[in-house]
């Protein structure tokens, strides 16, 4: 198989187009029937090679599947979920069980946490939250009981740059298995295998789809021995992500180079135009040479999404919503990853345990493929909004 990440992006999990045609069909398919009673028994103690049920997984699933397995270069074959939070559960779900801690990044992804909080919690699963920022401190941490250490890099919101090397090389200095959410990066600019994590997860509803429209999530794995367990427990909980969503993800899949180039590059824009502005105290944007987790970024990752966070100077909550209320082109609203920009505004702040945040003053803005310029004079009229209601 070809290296270049570009070549696979266009060429990865083709093999399972027929007649010649590009791209795979979307088989709709519960029902699978076998020629005779050997064939239906072959396929029974083989349930997870090739098709066998519906839920198990169809042509098109196993073409999304090991186009982003190819991607990001662990074991040849991925595991697809209904969501993005889904392939998280079904990991934790999947290395858990009573008695076991979970040392999870304190910067995580809200209902990851909120997961881990009461359906964890309730099995007798204990979660210690960690510094973002720990790196090799983290084995401090590490208890007989730790199974298994989360990270999420950049953090939802906050945008901290986890060391994941130095992490890892605690972890299997324990016997510790190692997942993380690499839904900011994709693939294509950073793919944690190579740095010796155990499980990386996708959500798929986000840059790998491209357009707002399907919720898909996909988790994959270093070796045959953690997909074969991730994908028994996704099996026994009922996984089961639609084939037009894994249609979406693959299609999204082929355009992802060109797509995320104008993501970073709209967003570096904005960003730089944000750092100039007198009501903004930070900017969390990795590729900024300003912002926090600049260099473990430069260190690790090929380039950068279209996803920032901005400290406001205010915290006055009625400004903010001046500003968010009269955007042209910034929607309010939840995910990221499409073709269009979002804002979001962390209302109540952020649920945090070891590592503070600013309540009500942090904004998350996703950068579309608008044109920046148009970009920038919306935030100009919003910042305009915003000091009309502070002064
Ligand atoms: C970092 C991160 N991980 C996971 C998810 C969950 O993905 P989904 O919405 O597909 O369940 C999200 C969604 O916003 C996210 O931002």
């Amino acid at each position: 198989m070809a290296k270049n990440i570009k070549t696979l992006l266009s060429h990865a999990g083709r093999n399972h187009a027929e007649h010649g045609i590009v791209n795979p069909a979307v088989y709709h398919a519960s029902t699978v029937t076998f020629a005779d009673v050997a064939a239906l028994e072959k396929a029974t103690a083989n349930p997870f090679d090739g098709v066998y049920y519906g839920r198990h997984g169809t042509p098109t699933v196993f073409a999304f599947e090991e186009a982003v397995a190819a991607l990001d270069g662990g074991y040849e074959r991925a595991v697809a979920t209904s969501s993005g939070l889904a392939a998280i559960t079904i990991t934790l779900l999947s290395y858990l069980k009573q008695g076991d801690e979970l040392l999870m990044v304190d910067s995580v992804y809200g209902p990851t946490r909120g997961f881990c909080d009461t359906v964890l919690a309730d099995m007798g699963v204990t979660t210690h939250y960690y510094d973002p920022d720990i790196g090799a401190g983290i084995s401090a941490l590490i208890k007989p009981n730790t199974r298994l250490i989360f990270m999420e890099s950049p953090g939802s919101l906050t945008f901290e740059v986890q060391d994941v090397p130095a992490i890892v090389e605690a972890a299997k200095a324990h016997g510790v298995v190692t997942a993380i959410d690499n839904t900011w990066a994709t693939p294509l600019f950073y793919r944690p295998i190579e740095q010796g994590v155990d499980i990386v997860i996708h959500a798929a509803t986000k840059y790998l789809v491209g357009h707002a429209d399907a919720m898909l999530g996909v988790i994959c794995c270093a070796d045959k021995g953690g997909f074969t367990q991730v994908k028994k427990t996704a099996v026994r909980l009922g996984n089961c992500p639609g084939p037009d969503s894994c249609y979406l993800g693959l299609r999204g899949l082929r355009t992802l180079s060109a797509r995320l180039e104008q993501h970073q590059q709209h967003a570096l824009q904005v960003a730089n135009w944000l750092q100039q502005r007198s009501e903004v105290a930070e900017v969390w944007y990795p590729a900024l040479p300003s912002s926090r987790g600049h260099e473990l970024w430069q260190r690790d990752f090929d380039g950068a999404s279209g996803l920032l966070g901005v400290l406001l100077k205010t915290t006055d909550a009625e400004a903010l919503a001046a500003m968010l209320n009269g955007f042209e082109y910034f929607g309010l609203g939840y995910s990221w990853g499409g073709y269009e920009s979002l804002a979001l505004p962390t209302l109540g702040g952020v649920q945090r345990q070891v590592t503070g945040v600013p309540a009500s003053q942090t904004l998350r803005l996703h950068i579309g493929l608008e044109a920046p310029e148009d970009l920038i004079a919306d935030l100009n009229a919003g910042f305009e909004r915003l000091n009309g209601v502070v002064q």
